[in-house]
């Protein structure tokens, strides 16, 4: 052990000699933003199993502090949760990766890896790093400037409202059947513009711009249509058309809108002339006044429909004492029809008759 013991402290004089030696492997790393991400940092040490060992990951302020060997971390707030430290520190060389995750365009910036490691205080312990957080192109907005019809200048527009870095444009350009096709000589594409001049049916087609940046690509696919002047203003009488139609329909709505304010101001005018409002008491008092006369009628109106049921009552009374003297009537036929004594039945028609004479004579009264 001895012998072990005194290498260790000639490596030590030697590694001292060397020093530490802290490196991010490249200056710049990019990814695309919501990525989760390593920042690679390695350390050579002149202590080939040191103690103690202090890790600092920071931008301009300390982000996250390491202690090995207890492996306890230090993280600042805003960082809580999607920052941490990969490190092994055991051996002469070393390891201590920034994790990063969900990165967005606030992590745009330097970051520096520091390594302290006691009795190993001489030598680079530190380097840094530029973060570039990218982000792809959003699907362009494409648009067509002026008027597709023969002989006119144009301008197909293709702009990615985000990317990071900014991406660039490229148009293509597809022929009714849908052929890939050269852009005439005289056109020129600056950013995402596409001017086409004295345009003719020829220009009709698709044309697709890719916007790109390192990362991604997206695109748009536009429609053409070029149309000789009288077809452009064969479209324009139909706009006319259209157009009266609308204003029509617009002075209709309008008018109606007039009539039903003017009587809402009617009522506002009604509302502030007090003679109005006499008046209006007056009509209303006369409107009660009516009222009550109408529930008297409808009072009276009932008694009459009682005095009427009433009637009817008796009525029927009447028509029950009536059936019963058809009924005695026709015993009465019945007897006479019987073969008998003869006289005492015309003695008994006699008296029927004299008690029936009177009583046909109440009967015709009214
Ligand atoms: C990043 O890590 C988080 C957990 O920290 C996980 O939910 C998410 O899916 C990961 N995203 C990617 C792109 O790997
Ligand atoms: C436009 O093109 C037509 C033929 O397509 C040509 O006769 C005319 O001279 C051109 N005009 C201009 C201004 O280039
Ligand atoms: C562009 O759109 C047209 C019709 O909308 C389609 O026929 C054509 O294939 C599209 N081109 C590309 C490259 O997507």
């Amino acid at each position: 052990t001895s012998v072990s013991q005194s290498r260790t402290q000639c490596y030590g004089l030697w590694s001292a000699v060397a020093a530490i030696k802290v490196d991010i492997p490249k200056d710049q790393y990019e990814f695309a933003r919501g990525d989760n991400i390593t920042l690679p940092c390695t350390f050579q040490s002149a202590l080939s199993s040191p103690a103690l060992a202090v890790v600092t990951w920071s931008d301009e302020n300390v982000i996250i502090t390491y202690y090995h060997p207890n492996g306890v971390t230090d993280i600042k707030p805003e960082y809580q949760g999607r920052v941490s430290v990969d490190a092994n520190v055991n051996g002469g060389t070393g390891k201590a990766d920034l994790k990063l995750s969900s990165i967005t365009m606030a992590d745009n910036k330097k970051y520096e890896c520091q390594v302290q490691i006691p009795r190993d205080n001489v030598g680079k312990d530190a380097d840094t790093a530029a973060l570039t957080v990218l982000v792809a192109p959003s699907k362009p907005i494409c648009k067509i400037e002026g008027t597709a019809s023969y002989g006119q200048n144009i301008s197909l527009i293709c702009y990615s409202e985000e990317g990071s870095p900014p991406p660039t444009y490229k148009w293509n350009s597809y022929d009714a059947q849908n052929n890939p096709r050269v852009l005439p000589p005289k056109t020129t594409a600056k950013e995402g513009t596409l001017s086409l001049y004295n345009i003719t049916k020829e220009t009709s087609g698709f044309y697709i711009c890719i916007s790109e940046n390192k990362i991604r690509s997206a695109s748009c696919n536009l429609t053409v249509t070029v149309l000789p002047p009288t077809m452009m203003n064969i479209g324009s009488t139909a706009a006319i058309i259209g157009a009266a139609i609308v204003a029509v329909i617009l002075l209709i709505v309008i008018i109606y809108c007039c009539c039903c304010r003017k009587k809402n101001d009617d009522k506002e005018n009604y509302a502030m002339a007090p003679d109005y409002n006499d008046r209006r008491k007056d009509y209303d008092d006369r409107r009660s006044d009516y009222d009550d006369r109408r529930s008297d009628y409808n009072d009276r109106r009932k008694d009459y429909d009682d005095r009427r049921s009433d009637y009817d009552d008796r009525r029927s009374d009447y028509n029950d004492r009536r059936s019963d003297y058809d009924d005695r009537r026709s015993d009465y036929d019945d007897r006479r029809s019987k073969p008998g004594d003869r006289n005492e039945r015309y003695d008994d028609e006699r008296r029927y008759n004299d008690r029936r004479g009177p009583r046909s004579d109440d009967r015709d009264r009214p």
